[in-house]
């Protein structure tokens, strides 16, 4: 198939790119900067000028939609929330003006979300996918960015929708942040540590997203983590165990954290369970589904 994927140049991205060419897929990948590849083509995009090279859009089979500035990354002000709302947002209603033009025959659309979806709070009893969306920034970001996805069957293009967890990396994401004070021996839990922290290794968050991909009678909103729950604590402890490093420092304060990240710090300080009971119903076949062995195959 001839997939197009936006943010193809990303953490998620890059991964899947490398994965669809193996299995004999050709990829084109949106970015907002030109580059040049052998294997890849790159096409251009100004999300804010509404403007798209044409034949990104006319050759597409499938667009798979990562596109988004990060989360993690800049401090919570208005304007960084506008844009991460735009650069997902503005984004996909671009590319339904274009599709709706240049490709009503689009065989699927498959977006991400993320497990903010259900509000970043702290409770017991997993989420699954049809419980309703939380009330917080975050919320607000995946229910629109879902909206904008779901808009898309519409052309009786088939839609699917991946609502992750914190994707695992050594090199890139929030493990690779984690990595330095626990590498320095000073690796503690955030807040009470008791919070829920859905993760999914980068491999089986890709072989997901080709999952959805080659079976084309699936669609909806799937949660993208791992079946199994782990706290924060739970986390950390167990990176330091596997690195053979020390795990007494005390928790750092959610006092603390609230006053350097502000509205941010959510996402280290509050987590819940999420289930990953639909994507297995599904057929999908976890490769990681205990931490400790994702993280072994990651950090070595
Ligand atoms: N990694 C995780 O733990 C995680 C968890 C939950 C959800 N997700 C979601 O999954 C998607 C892919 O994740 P990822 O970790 O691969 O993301 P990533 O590494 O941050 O890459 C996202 C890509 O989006 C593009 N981008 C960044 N800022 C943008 C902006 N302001 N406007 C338009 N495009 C912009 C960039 O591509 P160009 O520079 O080439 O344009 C970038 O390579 C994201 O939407 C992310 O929110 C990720």
């Amino acid at each position: 198939m001839n997939i197009l994927i936006t943010g193809g140049t990303g953490l998620i991205g890059k991964r899947l790119t490398q994965i669809l060419i193996q299995k004999g897929h050709k990829v084109s990948v949106l970015t907002r900067t030109k580059k040049n590849s052998n294997t890849v083509t790159y096409y251009t995009w100004d999300i804010e000028n509404q403007k798209i090279e044409k034949e990104a859009i006319a050759n597409a089979e499938l667009i798979v939609h990562l596109a988004g500035a990060n989360v993690g990354e800049g401090r919570w002000s208005e304007k960084r929330k506008k844009e991460i709302i735009d650069s997902r947002v503005q984004s996909g209603n671009l590319l339904f003006q274009e599709v709706k033009k240049h490709n009503p025959n689009l065989k699927a659309f498959i977006s991400s979300s993320a497990i903010g979806y259900y509000g970043m709070i702290t409770r017991e009893t997993p989420f699954v996918e049809s419980d309703a969306p939380g009330n917080d920034f975050l919320a607000e970001v995946c229910t629109k960015w879902e909206n904008t996805a779901n808009q898309f069957s519409e052309l009786s293009t088939r839609v699917a929708i991946l609502r992750t967890g914190v994707v695992l990396d050594k090199k890139e994401g929030a493990l690779a942040k984690l990595l330095t004070p626990i590498k320095l021996g000073i690796g503690s839990a955030l807040g009470t540590g008791k919070q829920a922290m859905p993760w999914i290794h980068l491999e089986d968050i890709c072989q997901m997203y080709l999952h959805l991909i080659e079976n084309s009678t699936i669609s909806g909103a799937f949660n993208g983590v791992a079946p199994q729950t782990i706290t924060n604590y739970e986390f950390s402890k167990t990176v330091a165990h596997i690195l053979n490093k020390p795990f007494w420092f005390p928790k750092v304060s959610a006092f603390a954290l609230k006053i350097l990240l502000g509205e941010q710090s959510i996402i280290a300080l509050e987590g819940s369970p999420i289930s990953a009971k639909k994507i297995e119903d599904s057929g999908y076949k976890f490769k990681f589904k205990e931490l400790s062995v994702a993280l072994r195959d990651i950090l070595g």
